[in-house]
């Protein structure tokens, strides 16, 4: 199973799939590529440090989203992977790209959907003072965070959370439900 793997920042969780793949525990999964959608991510310096090929569709490049758009689609086509995994990829991509990717796009989240969707899942779950929240994998369509869930699992928060400890949390658990899925996927 092949995947392109799209991250805007650290790339943590891509990390413990990479390490996965490495170590065995993902027999059947290869990581074709992994693409930003800006410069300078540690996502694609530690993916180009492991030896993965990497690429940045830098959205600040292009007058129109739907430049940035057909780009990053036709960059993610041209590896042709099995399945594109959104990995702390902090940017909506649009119909041409859901299109191309339909039922293949799988994305995480920080928060049990469909509460909490967006860029601050971790933040916006404290503010509304919920006492469980989670981690969510799920195929993505053309909304932000939405689409057919495939794994989720709960987290508590505790009284002296910050919104970073909560995060750390909470990443341990969706590294875990990431790698279980690609195995689920790799094993269909
Ligand atoms: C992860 O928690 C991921 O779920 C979240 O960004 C973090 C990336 O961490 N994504 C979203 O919030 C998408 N709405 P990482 O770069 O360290 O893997």
């Amino acid at each position: 199973m092949r995947i392109v793997v799209l991250v805007s920042g650290t790339g943590s969780n891509l990390q413990s799939v990479i390490d996965a793949v490495a170590d065995g525990s993902l027999p059947n999964v290869e990581i074709a590529a992994v693409g930003a959608d800006k410069h300078d991510t540690y996502g694609v310096e530690r993916s180009a440090a492991a030896g993965i090929e990497t690429f940045v569709v830098n959205f600040k490049d292009y007058a129109e989203r739907s430049e940035w758009n057909h780009e990053l689609t036709e960059k993610c086509l041209s590896y042709e992977p099995d399945y594109v995994v959104s990995s702390g990829f902090m940017r909506i991509v649009g119909e041409e790209f859901i299109n191309a990717f339909d039922g293949t796009y799988i994305n995480t989240h920080p928060a049990l959907l469909p509460s909490f969707p967006g860029a601050h899942g971790v933040r916006d779950a404290m503010a509304y003072g919920v006492k469980v929240t989670g981690c969510t994998v799920h195929i993505a369509d053309a909304g932000v965070d939405t689409g057919p869930i495939l794994r989720q699992e709960a987290v508590v928060i505790e009284d002296h959370d910050t919104e970073e400890t909560l995060h750390e949390r909470i990443k341990l658990v969706e590294r875990r439900l990431l790698i279980a899925t690609l195995a689920d996927l790799a094993a269909k």
